[in-house]
């Protein structure tokens, strides 16, 4: 009687993972290095007699052929190092399926190296953190379709479900589920962001206190804005410090940390040419936060006078507009670069089945994200989120308060990096006649770099110089 499944990696995510393939039937076991963790595997999966294996041959052994393991360890050498230690045990055909927050490349890497040995290796991307993991995740698997048709029915019953559709479908070919994954976590990157700066501007500029903080995200939540990111954020304003009886978050250091997937989004949009500003000033602002010795000196030498907002009640609409509009533009530059990363690594990304499966389970669900999946569902050639009619329509409404918020944020100086970025971004690809026609001339003034004219095609020269 052979296992259906392995698991390498017995931490939060893949016990959890487990659990829940348990839950739905199918006989899985585990192994891991780490006795502790088999030992917390058997307690928690008591119910369902789950075991795991401190020897990875007989691991390996306990598994159905063709085999589907499953690493779920930490991204990067770690990686490499349990494909090393397992393939030796393997026989060809089977499948080897990294479901950590891998790099992309690595990926590709890793399925060419593999498919030399007659081993099928795919990348999936997993979100949802721990509760996900345990009772329905989103996942982003890409790769070789066999090995995906042989776990299908596996990650259709463990996923979150959304109006009976399962949060997960085949991705493409290739690195694409762990790309996806990482763009995912881009946008989860500024979606955070931005909800930092709405908190910024609720308590700075209308001096609301964390009881007001949590009944304003409380409210926003019943409505468009409704998502997992701004549901934890409100939790948060609740949660008192036994150790100093205040408010946790008071307590909590303003210097945040990143593991790399924000990083990684913002690095490949540049190689790929294609703008993220508002993803990459959510990553620049965690770097930011570091530099706490500056800040507080430059605080104290380079003061800044605030006025308080006489229409505290006008303001918090304003909010809610600008959070809105910065969470579509969140959306709508991740989608961008899926896009363009599609053509470029030949991902064959579907966009509506991509934000279809993000609607549940992941860390980036939200209402909004039915909006988009009917925008990709109506037009799946969308050139771009901004270009639906209806996501048009709710972007002339928000605007103008979104314009307001920013004006009162800038003239009080307060940082919103992700707030004055979307705007930004959102004017310029508004703008008809961009004022880049001067950079063109600087280059070919000084470079003799070439320009286009509007009047004839072809490449031409001025002697700069001689005409003025
Ligand atoms: C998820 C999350 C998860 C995690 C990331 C980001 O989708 O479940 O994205 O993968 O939160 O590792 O972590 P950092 O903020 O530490 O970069």
């Amino acid at each position: 009687n052979k296992y259906t499944l392995g698991m390498i990696g017995l931490g939060t995510m893949g016990r959890n993972l487990l659990l829940n393939m348990a839950d739905n039937g199918f006989q899985v076991t585990g192994y891991d290095k780490d006795a502790r963790m088999l030992q917390k595997l058997e307690e928690d999966g008591k119910a369902h007699n789950l075991k795991g294996f401190e020897s990875l041959t007989d691991f390996v052994q306990s598994l159905e052929l063709p085999r589907r393991i499953m690493l779920l360890v930490p991204a990067g050498a770690i990686v490499d190092s349990v494909i090393q230690e397992v393939v030796p045990l393997l026989d060809k055909g089977d499948m080897i399926i990294d479901s950590g927050n891998s790099h992309y490349t690595d990926t590709s890497r890793r399925a060419i190296e593999l498919s030399d040995k007659g081993i099928h290796f795919f990348g999936m991307g997993i979100s949802g953190g721990e509760e996900g993991a345990r009772f329905g995740p989103s996942m982003m698997p890409g790769g070789d379709k066999t090995a995906y048709n042989a776990v299908k029915p596996i990650l259709e019953a463990v996923s979150a479900k959304v109006n009976g559709d399962p949060c997960v479908t085949y991705i493409g070919p290739g690195a694409s589920g762990h790309f996806v994954k990482m763009v995912h976590n881009g946008i989860e990157y500024s979606m955070m962001q931005i909800l930092a700066e709405a908190y910024d501007l609720l308590k700075n500029v209308l001096g609301y206190n964390n009881g007001q903080i949590f009944s304003t995200f409380e409210k926003w939540n019943n409505g468009r804005l409704k998502s997992f990111l701004l549901e934890v954020t409100r939790d948060i304003f609740k949660v008192k410090d036994p150790k100093t009886g205040g408010y946790l978050i008071d307590v909590i250091k303003d210097q945040a940390k990143s593991k790399g997937t924000g990083k990684w989004t913002s690095q490949v949009s540049m190689d790929l040419q294609l703008p993220i500003p508002t993803i990459n000033e959510s990553v620049s602002a965690r770097d930011l936060s570091k530099f706490k010795t500056l800040r507080v000196a430059l605080s104290k030498a380079l003061p800044h006078q605030q006025t308080k907002v006489e229409d505290t009640a006008a303001f918090e609409v304003q909010l809610e507009q600008a959070l809105y509009f910065a969470m579509i533009t969140s959306y709508a530059q991740g989608l961008h670069l899926l896009e363009q990363a599609s053509a470029e690594f030949k991902y064959e990304l579907n966009l509506k089945e991509i934000s279809q499966i993000w609607r549940g389970g992941c860390i980036i669900r939200a209402v909004l994200l039915e909006d988009i999946y009917q925008a990709y569902k109506k037009q799946p050639e969308l050139p771009h989120l901004y270009s639906d009619e209806s996501i048009q329509n709710q972007l002339k409404e928000i605007i103008p308060g979104t314009r307001n918020v920013v004006i009162t944020a800038l003239s009080n100086g307060i940082a919103i990096p992700c707030f004055a970025s979307a705007l930004t971004y959102y004017d310029s690809l508004r703008t008809e006649n961009s004022p880049l026609n001067l950079t063109q001339a600087q280059r070919d003034f000084f470079g003799a770099h070439t320009f286009e004219r509007i009047d004839e095609e072809g490449i031409f020269h001025a002697n700069w110089n001689e005409n003025n």
